[in-house]
């Protein structure tokens, strides 16, 4: 379920900013990690929603927004499909490296409020679907790439996001996945592209950097 009015409530609780590794971007995110929970807890226990993991961005979508933005030619002219973009750093940033279209994706619509907030921030065009898109790969929208940004930190969600990716992949597509070491991330059938040392805050990651990978996801 989404805020009444999730563009007051996002512009209420958040700053623009720009986050570490992609100062290209100015996104709006929480600052801290309290007060946006303070300020959401008795709304979100009433209507037992999600977290709002929109208001962060997180080291593996970071890390896929800038390899898209260190190397365009991996995007440039097609269409990105992003799953599970949370606030869409990595949805924006394939835009600004010249792909074609960018869907970002969440089943929270409080996210798909937060990705049209960046994208108008960010001067750039993208689309939003809320749909389930792990229902089979016949599910989500046509692609030319795929990419996910920390994904694997329920048991869960990691195993049928993993199927899901490979199905992409065994397709023929590009499967690009960032992870920073999560719970249930399984370095298995994947080839490194790129990693970065990203600084993260103490509140939410209890570290003060975090060493993210970008993966190509095979088949
Ligand atoms: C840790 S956040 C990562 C967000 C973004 N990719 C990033 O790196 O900043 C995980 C996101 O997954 C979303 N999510 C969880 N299960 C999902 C599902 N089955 N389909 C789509 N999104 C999902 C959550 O709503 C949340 O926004």
């Amino acid at each position: 379920m989404a805020h009444p009015d999730p563009e007051a409530f996002i512009r209420t609780h958040t700053a623009l900013e720009r986050p570490a590794l992609v100062p290209e971007l100015a996104l709006w995110l929480a600052a801290e990690y309290l007060p946006i929970w303070q300020a959401t807890e008795d709304w979100l226990e009433k209507n037992n929603v999600d977290p709002p993991y929109w208001a962060f961005c997180w080291p593996g979508g970071q890390a896929v927004a800038r390899y898209l933005l260190d190397n365009p030619a991996a995007v440039a002219g097609k269409t990105v499909i992003d799953f599970a973009a949370g606030g869409g750093v990595a949805t924006l940033a394939a835009m600004k490296a010249g792909a074609r279209q960018g869907v970002g994706n969440d089943i929270d619509p409080m996210a798909l409020a937060a990705i049209r907030l960046n994208a108008e921030a960010n001067d750039v065009t993208v689309t939003t679907d809320g749909s389930d898109w792990l229902a089979g790969p016949a599910a989500s929208p046509e692609a030319g790439i795929v990419i996910a940004g920390d994904v694997c930190y329920e048991r869960e969600m990691t195993a049928r996001a993993m199927t899901w990716l490979r199905g992409h992949a065994a397709a023929g597509r590009l499967v690009l996945l960032g992870d920073p070491g999560r719970n249930y991330f399984k370095a298995e059938r994947l080839e490194e592209v790129a990693r970065y040392q990203i600084p993260t805050s103490l509140q939410l990651e209890n570290r003060g950097l975090r060493e993210t990978t970008v993966w190509r996801v095979l088949a």
